[in-house]
């Protein structure tokens, strides 16, 4: 078959053999991209309409005990200044997200000792008692079964977390030793168990990715059924031992995106802001291939510059205001209309 058949084949079955997906990656050129990009782009109207999830994400800390390799904020980073924000200022950035629209706080951070179980949950609490009405999402990595589900217990709901490779020996490229494929693969399978709507996800051109590495993650993803997917390209950082890799193309991460709303077409997929970094249009292009959520930085202005895990990151300079403004625009060029809704994941 050639890679227009099995896009298509992908679109009737939801999945493709290991044989298949290394073809795809190995052999597709700019047409089997757009070809996918439009039936992606196709499914995802006819699924949600023309719109688009809006969230907003609080980068509270930048201290992380961990030292994956390709990230800026690596424990190992001297030049990085660290910062935490207290509860207070968490709920101040979702004051100003809610009064934008905001029905969704995303808290992210690095791996970050002080935020013990019990400061982590007298915040999310915090917020969902202010904020009945909101969703609260989290992304801070790899934590025991009972943190999850004190996290649940306090309203948390979502969780994003990616995987990074579904390859054991690729983990091992881009993380210290310490740091395991199976730990990664033991957190997702109890956030999902205990209910949260999971995320995983990959970057794009990451050391060491192969084609067949991609055909795992595919396979891996067709198997988990994540509710949210973060695919986004790898950016080199220069404080990193990954300081001179290339970065990940624009148009495999189109494809990438393209290929997992083909095969998960209830999936709620970010065009990330590592998109919007490797190119101006980057954000409004992942819309066009099957994204259906973006995920506005509701950060203190002062922190915004310190939360860097890629270098160039866009919209660090810029006010929350002004850069939900851009985002708006950049969604209604191309004829979205922004939603600020909770937006759950729901099963069709
Ligand atoms: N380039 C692109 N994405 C990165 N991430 C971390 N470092 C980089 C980088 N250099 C992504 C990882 C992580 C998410 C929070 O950000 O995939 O899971």
């Amino acid at each position: 078959m050639n890679n227009t058949e099995l896009i298509k084949k992908l679109n009737k079955e939801r999945n493709l053999s290991e044989k298949e997906w290394i073809q795809i990656f190995d052999t597709y050129d700019e047409e089997d991209l757009e070809y996918a990009m439009d039936m992606a782009h196709e499914i995802t109207v006819a699924r949600f309409g023309r719109k688009i999830y809006f969230r907003g994400i609080v980068e509270f800390t930048n201290v992380c005990r961990n030292d994956c390799y390709y990230c800026g904020i690596r424990a190992g980073n001297s030049n990085c200044q660290r910062y935490r924000l207290e509860k207070e200022d968490i709920l101040k950035c979702c004051e100003d997200g809610y009064e934008h629209g905001f029905r969704t706080f995303v808290l992210q951070g690095g791996e970050d000792p002080h935020y013990t179980k019990e400061v982590m949950t007298d915040i999310v609490r915090a917020i969902t008692e202010r904020y009945p009405d909101c969703a609260v999402t989290m992304s801070i990595g790899e934590l025991d079964r009972d943190f999850y589900q004190a996290l649940y217990d306090a309203g948390a709901r979502r969780f994003l977390l990616r995987h990074e490779t579904a390859d054991a020996a690729h983990y091992g490229i881009l993380h210290p030793k310490e740091q395991t494929l199976s730990s990664r693969m033991r957190c997702l399978k109890d956030l999902k168990e205990i209910g949260f709507q999971t995320g995983c996800g990959i970057m794009i051109g990451s050391p060491g990715q192969t084609s067949e590495i991609l055909a795992k993650d595919m396979m891996f993803m067709a198997d988990f059924k994540p509710e949210m997917i973060g695919l986004g390209p790898f950016i080199p950082h220069k404080d990193t031992p990954f300081k001179n890799e290339p970065a990940g193309s624009v148009e495999k991460t189109l494809l990438v995106i393209a290929l997992c709303r083909i095969m998960l077409t209830d999936a709620l997929i970010p065009s990330t802001t590592a998109l919007g970094t490797v190119e101006a249009e980057g954000r409004q292009k992942g819309v066009l291939a099957g994204c259906n959520v973006v995920m506005p930085n509701l950060s203190p202005m002062e922190v915004r510059k310190k939360y860097m895990l890629y270098d160039g990151k866009v919209g660090t300079d810029m006010s929350a205001e002004a850069g939900i403004r851009a985002l708006r625009s950049q969604m209604e060029e191309i004829g979205y209309e922004v939603i600020v809704a909770r937006g759950d994941f729901q099963k069709r």
